[in-house]
């Protein structure tokens, strides 16, 4: 079901797409680095001009999730040990997620964020075929990416529909109903705006609807939609979603999986559970 988008809500959104929520900087990072042409060094003097960013991508370069002996300690090491296909989503991501981060329940939707981008990482590796693991990482990151948008548009209304929880129904509901679109769908719109990759894109937007993704990218939707619900199933969701929506068994069946595959997916994560809210504290 696809309603009319709130008229004020579209104008707020046709603002998003040419990304001024994003530090001119970082906007022009977010360009270059897509360009084959240029060099790490390039990449890496530009991202020194903003320390704050170059702070954070070392933090991550350091943290946990990259479990190395050796530290990082300089922008072109975070570089190269990121990758970036990485890098290009923490910057997009947390510059959004600076926007709300003194928000109730923003904290737990980056630490959601978070679990999920490494379990689609750890499936990926799982999984041959399906979806590279630098992809599966990037998307699990961005997939919750569209309730952003919903924060930093009206954050007292989303304030008072978190406290007002617990409630039936899927968050994708209410957020029609209030928006006239729902999270994953504006999560694929935005994007596409931004142009990142089909497969990164259809999988965000179908990672609640797998079976109706176009099928060159399904199996990599019900990748990130099967880490997804992993999360949530194991406590690392935020108050937004306390149910699940979409039986398991919807993954499931189009990755051609058996239920029991992914129990160690799932002993991995819970054994995770502390090293990510750890990693998403020194990150956030
Ligand atoms: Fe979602
Ligand atoms: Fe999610």
């Amino acid at each position: 079901m696809e309603t009319k988008v709130n008229p004020s809500f579209q104008v707020f959104l046709e603002t998003l797409s040419v990304l001024p929520a994003i530090s001119p900087l970082s906007n022009k990072l977010f360009t270059i680095i897509d360009d084959p042409n240029v060099s790490i060094a390039v990449i890496g003097s530009l991202i020194a001009e903003d320390p704050g960013l170059a702070s954070r991508l070392i933090t991550v370069a350091n943290s946990p999730f990259y479990p190395f002996s050796e530290k990082v300690s300089t922008i072109r090491g975070a570089l190269v040990r990121l990758g970036l296909v990485t890098v290009r989503g923490i910057l997009l991501t947390t510059s959004l997620f600076d926007r709300v981060k003194h928000q109730p329940g923003v904290f737990e939707l980056w630490k959601h964020s978070l679990g999920v981008s490494r379990v689609a990482k750890n499936l990926s590796l799982r999984l041959e075929g399906v979806m590279n693991p630098d992809e599966a990482t990037l998307s699990g990151l961005l997939h919750d990416i569209g309730k952003l948008p919903f924060l930093i548009f009206k954050p007292q209304r989303m304030e008072s529909i978190w406290k007002g929880l617990p409630r039936s129904g899927k968050d994708s509901d209410w957020e029609l109903e209030e928006f006239g679109l729902s999270h994953d769908q504006l999560g694929g719109r935005l994007l596409t705006q931004w142009k990142f990759p089909e497969v990164i894109r259809d999988s965000i937007r179908w990672h609640h609807r797998p079976e109706k993704c176009p099928v060159k990218s399904r199996r990599s939707s019900a990748l990130v939609g099967l880490a997804d619900t992993i999360c949530r199933g194991v406590g690392i969701g935020h108050a937004d979603f306390p149910y699940l929506d979409a039986p398991i068994g919807a993954f499931l069946d189009v990755l051609e999986m058996r239920g029991e595959e992914i129990v160690p997916v799932i002993q991995e994560v819970v054994g995770d559970r502390d090293m990510i809210e750890m990693a998403s504290r020194e990150i956030f």
